[in-house]
């Protein structure tokens, strides 16, 4: 699939213009305390911009050559990396890695388990975590992702129904915490 990075920073422009939040997932983030954090498949850096905000220090990650065109225009001194999350090799790790926006729904379609290992081999061992949220009605199951993280040595540690941590009780999006032991 093909971004238009502008378009797509646009819409939650406009929602932050009408006061709405766009942070959430920012905030949580922010509430494991990181030093440094991962966005894997960033695209135009709305989390790691808003963590770098707040001194976190962020490296972004996208395949998207537009998304990251605008991510570079709005933060032009963060780390950001044009490449596949399916097989990334940074050559270090992070205190969080944090995929929002339903990142694993957007790569090839069975190369999702590929891009879990890809992004858990980027987490701090020794409790560091991987955060994800996404959509539960479009084929990819709690299930497979549970699968896919036990597979790169990662365990669940909480599971929310949203952002703000509100309880998950089997609808049809969830954010997921997995930390590497
Ligand atoms: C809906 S956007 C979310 C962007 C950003 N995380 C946010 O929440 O605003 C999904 C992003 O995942 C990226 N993506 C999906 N599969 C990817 C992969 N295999 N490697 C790198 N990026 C990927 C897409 O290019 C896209 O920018």
């Amino acid at each position: 699939m093909m971004w238009n990075g502008d378009d797509y920073q646009a819409r939650f422009d406009r929602i932050a213009a009408d006061g709405g939040d766009v942070h959430g997932e920012a905030e949580l983030v922010r509430s494991f305390g990181p030093a440094t954090v991962l966005d894997a498949g960033c695209g135009t850096g709305r989390v790691a911009i808003e963590l770098a905000r707040h001194g976190v220090a962020v490296t972004g990650v996208d395949i998207d050559a537009s998304m990251l065109d605008t991510a570079r225009r709005l933060a032009p001194d963060i780390s950001w990396h044009r490449q596949d999350l399916v097989g990334l090799d940074l050559g270090r790790s992070f205190d969080v890695v944090v995929m929002a926006g339903n990142v694993p729904l957007f790569t090839p379609p069975g190369t999702e388990a590929a891009l879990v290992a890809g992004v858990a081999g980027h987490v701090r061992p020794d409790g560091g975590r991987l955060v994800a949220g996404f959509s539960l009605d479009r084929g990819y199951t709690l299930d497979d992702y549970d699968t896919h993280c036990g597979a790169a040595g990662l365990v669940l540690e909480a599971r929310y129904a949203t952002w703000s941590r509100d309880p998950y009780t089997g609808g049809e999006y969830a954010v997921s915490v997995h930390r590497k032991p």
